[in-house]
């Protein structure tokens, strides 16, 4: 049945506390340290007579709780598998170490843990960790292994952003259901395409509503989801005036400049936030909609909606409500220096019923290191759609890219792209993208790949070698 809108209000996922804080041998510097138990969970998400629906979590929640730290602050947390099956845990946008960064192969059994180390040491952002485990990330992310991560620091302290009950994460994930309310299983259903879902969850709660004061606020959205990429705009509802809004920030935190906008695209993995002003609409709801792959048939009738926000009619605190606006200028983003020659192009396709990389797959355990990069190189890969109509959130591990081109497809680079650092590049249909990176901090194995989690759980997955510099 379709699913009652608006009807349920949005969960924010609860803060992470540290257990205890530990003294680092080594610095001399306190560790905080976490723990997160992998564990079964039924959620009441279809109204009774509806049984719950069992998914698998991290510390009985969906999305698991969120951490919330300090740049500089490092952190352990011990992930605790009492799940299903095997896991591994990727800190999605942290320059994490490769033994922590939740290589696929690396994979945690039921009833065992591992311990990860997070340093910490990047400028603020938006991160999410998420389930890495070879074959199953999409099964294991889909069920609900995946939570918000937030690095703060004082350069963005500085800009009196909104803060608190005024910054809401947003996490995204279409999902797809059975007449008995349990999820339909892409795993028993041998789906190796796409998951888009007809269910579009925020903070995984089908199309809820949040009540909101007429001020400005800061949405951190991140699609959490296994297939479908959102073009998402805001309006009031019972007109079809668009609501125009700044964004902010990207997978790598402050964009150079705040970039007016009505409307952004959000593929798998992507992290984008923006500001939105609701102080127009006192008494009145606006809409966060969608107008990408909505889909003609019945069963998608309302992929078009994603979530109401209720706005009232008074502000209770008017702190860091950018009463002078936004600066010209966010930050100095680190964009990498200029390069022209071409390092490496790959190609994202589908071959022989599988998802590859310039025809390599992850199960090519001799092949499937396709760059090495030299530590603190400066290289520029060009990453192109090979075709058949699907589209490709490619993610590449450790670092952070400036967009330097884009053609085929939309044939540019979207004005928010231009003045960001990115993780994950959007690939729609007959594009080529070209990013530079700084190859940089560690050297090791790191993985980069498909974030639609199908394509990548069914090969599209491969890795390079950071090498470091031997004088
Ligand atoms: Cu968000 Cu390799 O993952
Ligand atoms: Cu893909």
């Amino acid at each position: 049945p379709q699913y009652p809108l608006y009807t349920y209000p949005l969960p924010i996922p609860a803060i992470a506390q540290p257990l205890k804080t530990m003294v680092s041998k080594a610095t001399g510097k306190p560790i905080d340290y976490y723990e997160i138990d992998i564990k079964p969970l039924f959620l009441q998400l279809y109204p009774p007579p509806f049984p719950k629906t069992r998914l698998v979590g991290y510390n009985g929640t969906v999305p698991g709780p969120t951490f919330r730290v300090r740049q500089g602050r490092e952190t352990i947390v011990r992930f605790i598998n009492h799940g299903d099956r095997a896991n591994s845990v990727h800190l999605h946008g942290s320059y994490s170490r490769a033994p922590f960064d939740g290589w696929a192969d690396d994979v945690t059994g039921v009833g065992e843990y591992k311990d990860y180390y997070y340093p910490n040491g990047q400028n603020a952002r938006t991160l999410w960790y998420h389930d890495h485990a070879v074959d199953h990330t999409a099964e294991n992310a889909y069920f609900g292994q995946a939570g918000f991560y937030i690095l703060d620091d004082a350069q963005q302290d500085a800009l009196n952003l909104p803060s608190g009950q005024y910054d809401i994460p947003i996490a995204l994930a279409g999902k797809r259901y059975n007449k008995d309310a349990s999820l339909w299983d892409p795993e028993k259903n041998n789906e190796v395409t796409s998951v888009y879902g007809d269910v579009i969850h925020v903070n995984g709660m089908p199309f809820p509503y949040h009540k909101v004061e007429p001020r400005k606020y800061r949405l951190r959205f991140c699609n959490t989801g296994v297939s479908r990429s959102y073009d998402l705009y805001f309006h009031e509802e019972g007109s079809n005036n668009r609501i125009k809004f700044t964004m902010i920030a990207s997978d790598a935190g402050l964009l150079l400049k705040p970039v007016e906008s009505d409307h952004f695209f959000i593929s798998i993995a992507e992290r984008w936030e923006v500001i939105i002003d609701f102080s127009n609409f006192k008494g009145k709801n606006v809409l966060l909609r969608n107008s990408r792959g909505v889909g003609a048939d019945d069963d998608f009738a309302a992929t078009d909606r994603v979530m109401q926000f209720r706005v009232g009619q008074t502000v209770t605190s008017t702190a860091n409500n950018l009463p002078n606006g936004l600066p010209s200028k966010l930050r100095d983003v680190p964009f990498p220096p200029a390069r022209a020659p071409i390092d490496h192009a790959f190609e994202f396709a589908r071959g022989q019923s599988q998802w590859k990389v310039n025809g390599v797959t992850w199960s090519d355990v001799n092949q499937r290191v396709l760059a090495r990069p030299k530590r603190g190189a400066v290289q520029k890969w060009s990453l192109k759609n090979g075709g058949g109509g699907w589209t490709h959130p490619i993610h590449i591990h450790l670092v952070d890219l400036q967009m330097t081109k884009r053609t085929g497809g939309r044939g540019a680079i979207e004005p928010y792209e231009a003045v960001a650092l990115k993780d994950v590049m959007w690939l729609g249909t007959g594009e080529t993208v070209e990013v530079t990176a700084r190859y940089a901090p560690w050297d090791g194995l790191y993985m980069f790949h498909c974030h639609n989690l199908i394509h990548e759980d069914h090969e599209m997955l491969v890795a390079m070698n950071i090498t470091a510099i031997k004088d």
